[in-house]
C-alpha cells in the first residue's frame, strides 16, 4: 500500500456530501486534470451524519491535498476550517479546503465567484447598475450575495417565504451595497432585469409562490439548481414571459474551476467542460 509520502502517487482531492452518488465534481475535476496534464485523483466520500470531521481526519492523515465540500456539510466545513478566507467568512459556509503544510486547513467559499462568473462571462449578463431579486434566504443565497453585491448592482432585493430570514440576511451584507429584505407578497408590483433562485423548492418539484404582478416579461432568470432540462423554477419563469434562462451548471462548471485553482494554482478553461457535461446531462438544459 503506498504511503501519504509516496511521491509517484497523484495528488488525491475529493468532494464530501450526503448524498454524493450523483455529484458531477469527480468528472468535472478529472477533465479538468486531463486538459491541464495536472497528475490527481479526485473521489466521492459519502459522509455520514456526525462522521464529517472523523472524514477530513482521515483524509488528510491518508495524505489527502484538498475537499470540496457540499451539502449537508459547509457550515461544518466552516467551523472545522482553522483559516477561512474572507468570502468563506461572509458566507458563513466552506465549499473548498485546502490542506496545508502540518495537516492545517484554509476554508475558501468559491459558489459565488463561481455564479457571478457564469453570469458575467458565460453568459455575458451585465450586472453593474442593474436591478437584481435574489430569492431565497437560507445557505445558497448567503453564498452567492456577497459577490452579486460586489459586481455592482444598482440594488438587491432578498426576498423569502420567512421574510424575517431575508431581512435579517440584508442587513449583514449591507456594508457591501445597497440590499434589501423582504417577503415574497411584496414584491407585487416590481421588476428586475435579473432574478436569481436560490431557494430548495425545485429539489421538491415546487416553485416559490410569487405574486402574479411580479413582472417577469423581458427579465434574465438563473437558477442554481440545474438538471436534464429546465428546473421548476425555469419553467415558470420562461411561461411568465422572462427573457433569458439559464441553470447552474455553469456556476458547478465555474466554482470547482476556481477550487481547482486554489489547490493546484492553474486555471482550467470551462467553457469545454461545461459543453461536455451539458451533452452528458441529455436535453440540451434550459
Ligand atoms: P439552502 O442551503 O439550499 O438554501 P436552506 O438553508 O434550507 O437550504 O434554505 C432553503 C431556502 O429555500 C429558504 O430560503 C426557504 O425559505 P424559508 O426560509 O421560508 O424556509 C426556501 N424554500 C424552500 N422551500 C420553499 C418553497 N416551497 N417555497 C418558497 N421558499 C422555499
Amino acid at each position: 500500500m503506498s504511503s501519504p509520502f509516496d511521491f509517484d502517487r497523484p495528488a488525491r482531492y475529493a468532494v464530501m456530501g450526503n448524498p454524493i452518488r450523483h455529484s458531477l465534481s469527480p468528472r468535472i475535476h478529472a477533465l479538468f486534470a486531463e486538459q491541464t496534464g495536472e497528475r490527481l485523483e479526485y473521489l466521492a466520500i459519502l459522509v455520514e451524519p456526525g462522521g464529517f470531521r472523523q472524514a477530513v481526519d482521515q483524509f488528510v492523515a491518508e495524505g489527502g491535498r484538498g475537499i470540496n465540500v457540499t451539502v449537508p456539510f459547509k457550515r461544518e466545513a466552516y467551523e472545522l476550517a482553522d483559516a477561512c478566507s474572507e468570502r468563506a467568512r461572509r458566507a458563513g459556509a466552506v465549499n473548498t479546503l485546502v490542506v496545508e503544510g502540518g495537516g492545517l486547513l484554509r476554508g475558501d467559499n468559491t459558489d459565488g465567484v463561481g455564479l457571478v462568473r457564469d453570469l458575467r462571462q458565460n453568459l455575458g449578463w451585465e450586472l453593474e447598475g442593474r436591478e437584481l431579486l435574489l430569492v431565497g434566504a437560507g445557505g445558497a443565497a448567503r453564498g452567492v450575495l456577497g459577490p452579486l453585491l460586489q459586481a455592482l448592482p444598482r440594488r438587491v432585493v432578498v426576498a423569502n417565504r420567512t421574510p424575517d430570514t431575508a431581512e435579517l440576511l440584508a442587513q449583514e451584507f449591507a456594508d457591501l451595497g445597497p440590499v434589501s429584505g423582504c417577503g415574497l407578497p411584496e414584491l407585487d408590483g416590481e421588476r428586475f432585469d435579473l432574478v436569481v433562485h436560490a431557494t430548495s423548492a425545485g429539489l421538491r418539484g415546487e416553485v416559490p409562490e410569487l405574486p402574479a404582478g411580479l413582472e417577469m416579461a423581458g427579465a434574465a432568470c438563473y437558477d442554481l439548481q440545474y438538471g436534464a432540462g429546465p428546473t421548476p423554477f425555469l419553467r415558470w419563469a420562461r411561461e411568465r414571459g422572462a427573457a433569458r434562462l439559464a441553470d447552474g451548471l455553469g456556476m458547478l462548471v465555474e466554482q470547482a474551476a476556481e477550487s481547482f485553482w486554489l489547490w493546484r494554482q492553474v486555471r482550467p478553461e470551462t467553457a469545454p467542460v461545461l459543453e461536455t457535461l451539458r451533452a452528458e446531462l441529455g436535453a440540451g438544459g434550459p
